[in-house]
């Protein structure tokens, strides 16, 4: 069997693939383009891929052959997942073994923003540290201070969890979950009263631009904003008008853009109260490494015809391609 590789991981599970069958490999730091990424999955079985790679219906049209779409991310958005069932190809991701780290990252975030951790370094890094300041970088407490959390699924929850024993009060809105354990409101509610604003959703149709104008306009004047979902979520336009406006002083922080990667020219990159780093919440090397291992383990089962951990459409199993 043949499984293409969008971009090297780990040797050790390279490694299990090529034991496996035929890897073809797209070894490069910078995605394939659609272009090469066709000739890439040409006549493949299986393939294991990016979010950076967009897997729609016409594309996997172009291979017959493709039984499973091992996506290294717990996010699908870049894949038509109706699309692959209907052409019986599994779809598979990466939950749970990320879950710890991107919430870690997003209270990083969080904290970066709040105490100007990034301003700071940048003028210790330039040279112009000249003196202890009494009036300058001064953030904002995040004891006492109200998080509300947009998405209560596995990433949300541990933010809240970890919110909650920095002793910040949590409140989160989500229309499908209800835990006992944090206070629920409505989002209209959440976006008039939080300090900080931490979104966790996945991108949908319905929460494709939930960020509005409206929803800056209703966020306090002091809010902070925090995106480690995915960059759509909020809408950029709106947000670039609402920092000019001189809306949300406490800051924003940014994992996630779009577009992704935000060039460099962006008009984002001019607000020092904007932290922009670059889609890296679930990146520690242990974290990485098992998710190379799940998607590993993903593309092999499903192609050896045993179950795979994390497959979004398993009922294409018995009766795919
Ligand atoms: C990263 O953004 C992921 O979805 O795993």
């Amino acid at each position: 069997m043949r499984i293409a590789v969008t971009r090297r991981i780990f040797d050790d599970q390279l490694e299990r693939i090529a034991a496996a069958g035929e890897l073809r490999l797209w070894d490069s730091d910078l995605p394939p383009s659609p272009e090469e990424l066709l000739e890439l999955l040409q006549g493949a079985d299986g393939a294991l891929t990016l979010l950076t790679d967009r897997i729609d219906g016409a594309v996997l049209d172009q291979w017959p052959n493709l039984k499973v779409v091992s996506n290294l991310a717990v996010g699908y958005d870049n894949i038509d997942v109706p699309a692959a069932t209907a052409r019986g190809v599994a779809v598979c991701t990466t939950p749970d073994v990320l879950t710890d780290t991107t919430a870690e990252f997003t209270i990083a975030l969080i904290f970066a923003v709040a105490r100007q951790i990034v301003p700071g370094a940048h003028i210790a890094w330039e040279g112009g540290w000249k003196t202890w300041y009494p009036m300058r970088f001064l953030g904002r407490d995040l004891a006492g201070a109200t998080l509300g959390i947009v998405g209560l699924g596995r990433i949300g929850r541990r933010v809240a969890e970890l919110g909650a024993a920095i002793g910040m009060q949590v409140i989160y809105a989500d229309a499908f979950m209800d835990d006992d354990e944090f206070r629920q409101v409505e989002l209209d509610e959440l976006l008039r009263v939080a300090d900080i604003i931490s979104l966790h959703t996945p991108l949908t149709e319905e929460t494709n631009g939930l960020i509005s104008r409206e929803a800056l306009a209703a966020m306090k004047l002091d809010a902070i904003l925090i995106n480690t979902a995915r960059g759509p979520v909020v809408d950029t336009v709106a947000l670039v008008e609402a920092l000019d406006a001189g809306k949300l002083t406490g800051g924003v922080g940014l994992d996630v853009t779009d577009p992704e990667p935000l060039p460099a020219d962006h008009p984002l990159y001019a607000f020092e109260r904007v932290t922009i780093v670059p889609h890296i919440a679930s990146a520690t090397h242990a974290t990485r490494h098992e998710m190379a291992r799940l998607a590993t383990d993903n593309v092999l089962a499903v192609l050896q015809g045993t179950e795979p951990p994390n497959c979004l459409n398993p009922e294409v199993l018995s009766n795919g391609r």
